[in-house]
């Protein structure tokens, strides 16, 4: 699961820049919910996750593991309690290829992943738990994030880095492929959205082609050339990507 990874290298590079404060938002609460248990819970959630893993690896066999992933999958699909975040961080690990997908009613459907043993790296837990500390989390829409900053008086003097939900890369392919959770996202909206904030500056990262070429056409296009994307723990591969900003960079990455 590479999640965040931009924020994890920003902080891990903090000297090199000058930010005074960052500030995440993802609507997927899931996500935001997992930064903000291990920003001030690591403990419970290591004490819970423990356990689980403990009790998967003790299992049998398949059949046993593939029974009890679908219990703890149900168990996360009807519960709020912040155990919750401890059954999202074990179906991440156990589930079909480490991605996370919903059905239209909003519920986590991905299958069993088939995996005979688990191992969840808890000193990079703790590690990104102490990184994080400094860090502000929000859960919301990209707008009303956007209203947020502005209602704080830092919208302006932000700077915005943005990784909405991937277009195809062939046109072909369906949309629903790309679905992180059951609402879809509007990229032409989003170009609005972004082209209406003019005092702050921004980049926005998105995959190479025709698609992302037409809607993102009004921004300054710069290329980041042999990229690793990691489609899941097994599968990575060199990919372009572009960055479209609202300001002139120096070079292509
Ligand atoms: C390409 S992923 C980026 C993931 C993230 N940068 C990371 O490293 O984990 C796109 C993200 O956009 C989020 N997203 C989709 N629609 C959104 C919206 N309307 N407002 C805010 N975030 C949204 C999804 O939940 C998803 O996590």
């Amino acid at each position: 699961m590479v999640l965040g990874i931009v924020l994890i290298n920003l902080l891990n590079n903090i000297e090199n820049f000058k930010f005074k404060k960052f500030i995440v938002n993802d609507i997927n609460s899931n996500i935001i919910n997992l930064y903000n248990l291990l920003k001030s819970e690591y403990n419970y959630l290591k004490n819970n996750l423990v356990k689980i893993e403990k009790k998967y690896n003790s299992l049998q066999d398949l059949k046993e593991k593939e029974k009890y992933y679908y219990e703890i999958r149900d168990k996360f699909n009807n519960t709020d309690n912040k155990i919750r975040t401890a059954y999202f961080l074990f179906l991440m690990k156990t589930g079909f290829n480490g991605v996370y997908r919903e059905n239209k009613n909003g519920k986590f459907n991905v299958p069993f992943g088939k995996k005979e043993y688990i191992k969840i790296d808890y000193n990079n837990l703790e590690y990104i738990s102490k990184l994080i500390q400094n860090v502000e989390f929000y859960s919301m829409e990209y707008k009303e994030f956007f209203a947020l900053l502005k209602s704080k008086n830092i919208l302006k003097k932000s700077f915005i880095y943005c990784d909405p939900p991937y277009l195809p890369e062939d046109e072909i392919v369906n949309q629903k492929q790309l679905l992180y959770t059951k609402e879809i996202f509007d990229h032409e909206e989003f170009v609005e959205c972004m082209l209406e904030l003019k005092y702050s500056k921004y980049m926005i990262s998105m995959t190479d082609s025709k698609l992302a070429n037409r809607i993102y056409g009004k921004f300054e296009k710069y290329t980041a050339r042999e990229l690793m994307r990691t489609i899941n723990p097994k599968k990575s591969f060199k990919s372009t990507e572009l960055i479209f900003s609202n300001y002139k960079i120096d070079r292509n990455i």
